[in-house]
């Protein structure tokens, strides 16, 4: 049972501007050591930065709460599925909140196109 969607869009140019200047205050308060890590061996950082971060607000999206309601960006973390394919791995807050919709998994989607990132995300 699909029990919440979600999608986010974002500029690349957004993104390397934040990156540029908020630097590892941003970095660290959105993606998890292991992220920042892959990042580092990501031909285009900026492009997986933007299109992380998108899957990330897709996800948020899907619950339908307020960021008041608790919960960090470093809950939600991308990971390359065996075939490339991104896997969200939820904990603290997000896994909690989960737990509580009954949701079993969360399935999450990227694309790109010129200096666009998109991500999209269904709780089931
Ligand atoms: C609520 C949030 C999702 C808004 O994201 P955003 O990128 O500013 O806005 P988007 O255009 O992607 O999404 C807006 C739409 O999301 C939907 N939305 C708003 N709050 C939502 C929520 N709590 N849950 C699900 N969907 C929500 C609404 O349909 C909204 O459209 P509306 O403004 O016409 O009502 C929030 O996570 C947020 O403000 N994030 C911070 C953004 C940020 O840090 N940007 C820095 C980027 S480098």
């Amino acid at each position: 049972m699909v029990l919440g969607v979600g999608v986010d869009i974002i500029t690349l140019t957004r993104m390397k501007d934040v990156v540029d200047t908020s630097g590892a205050v941003f970095l660290n308060k959105v993606f998890t050591p292991w992220e920042q890590e892959r990042s580092r061996t990501h031909p285009d950082p900026v492009a997986y930065f933007a299109a992380t971060f998108a899957a990330k607000e897709a996800i948020f999206k899907t619950f339908g709460t307020g960021w008041d309601e608790g919960g960090e960006f470093t809950e939600i973390e991308i990971r390359d599925g065996p075939h490339g394919e991104p896997l969200a791995v939820l904990s603290g807050k997000f896994a909690e909140l989960a737990a509580r919709r009954g949701a079993t998994r969360v399935l999450v989607s990227l694309s790109f196109d010129g200096d666009y990132a998109i991500g999209m995300a269904t709780l089931t």
